[in-house]
């Protein structure tokens, strides 16, 4: 007698489980509704339902992925983040829920012309573009292949028109003054790098520690920010949870004012929050 979808199901989630992840019944759930061409919401409907040869291997193939901890979204090729769903491939960041945090913050005050510094998949720019349609935007990131993707993205969800996407190390190669400026640069310090869960090593090294203390972006950024921010203009940099009085002190120094540490859900400090004084030089 052929295996149902629960039979498999089950196995899954039983070998998700043993490879030490958490949330094994809602993974299994993603990856044998991809295996089967559907929407996850259908899967529990399809319980009883034989299970297709061609479905049992690309399940196989993908369990065996995850079992040795790739990161779900670089083998669905999918994330969701704040409203939309963004290609994920193993050359950019699988973006992390904590930093909607920095979407909601950009979105609220208004903002004309925005710049995003290390866009990789481009989760934070293109989430701002859609939610305001009149706003135009440049997204920066060193690596070619993360901005190939940012611009697939970035058609994706049909803010191409409005968005320019550039090869940059960080400042280097823009030109103009913006309302508002974000980042979610890489702040993982160097030692941290061997203490970090093991889908980790599955991401750009680049996109997650500067090799250094975990602070060499956030200096660079504060370096070159205040020349290409308009009077009144913000500065809104996701941190790293214990990074808050460091960058908030480099901030200072760059002469930045109005600085603001913002929580993420699990009440982690998470955005350092920025100004450039209206009266300033
Ligand atoms: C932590 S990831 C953030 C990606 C995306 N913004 C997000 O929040 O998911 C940092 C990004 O910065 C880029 N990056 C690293 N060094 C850079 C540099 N010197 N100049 C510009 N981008 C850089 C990486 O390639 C990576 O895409």
């Amino acid at each position: 007698m052929s295996r149902t979808v629960g039979d498999g199901l089950s196995e899954l989630r039983g070998k998700l489980a043993a490879a030490g992840i958490e949330s094994s019944a809602r993974e299994a759930r993603r990856i044998m509704a991809a295996a089967l061409g559907v929407a996850p919401d259908r899967v529990s409907l399809m319980q009883t339902d034989p299970l297709p040869h061609a479905a049992e291997d690309r399940l196989s193939g993908m369990a065996a992925r995850r079992c040795a901890r790739e990161p779900l979204a670089h083998i669905l090729g999918l994330r969701a983040f704040y409203r939309h769903e963004f290609r994920v491939t193993r050359h950019v960041l699988d973006p992390r829920p904590e930093t909607e945090v920095l979407v909601e913050a950009g979105l609220g005050a208004p903002f004309e012309r925005v710049l995003d510094l290390g866009t990789g998949t481009g989760c934070i720019l293109l989430s701002l573009l859609a939610a305001r349609p009149g706003a135009e935007g440049t997204g920066t990131d060193i690596s070619e292949e993360a901005l190939a993707v940012a611009r697939e993205n970035a058609q994706g969800l049909g803010v191409a028109d409005r968005c320019n996407l550039l090869k940059s190390d960080w400042f280097s190669a823009v030109e103009g003054q913006f309302d508002l400026i974000v980042s979610n640069p890489p702040y993982i310090a160097a030692w941290e790098m061997d203490t970090l869960e093991p889908e980790l090593r599955y991401e750009p090294r680049g996109a997650l520690t500067d090799e250094g203390d975990g602070l060499t972006a956030y200096r660079a950024i504060a370096a070159g920010a205040m020349a290409h921010l308009g009077p009144g203009g913000r500065l809104l940099l996701e941190i790293g949870w214990r990074q808050g009085p460091d960058v908030s002190e480099i901030l200072r120094a760059a002469g930045f004012d109005s600085l603001r540490i913002l929580s993420d859900l699990d009440g982690r400090d998470r955005v350092v929050s920025a100004a450039r004084t209206l009266s300033g030089p």
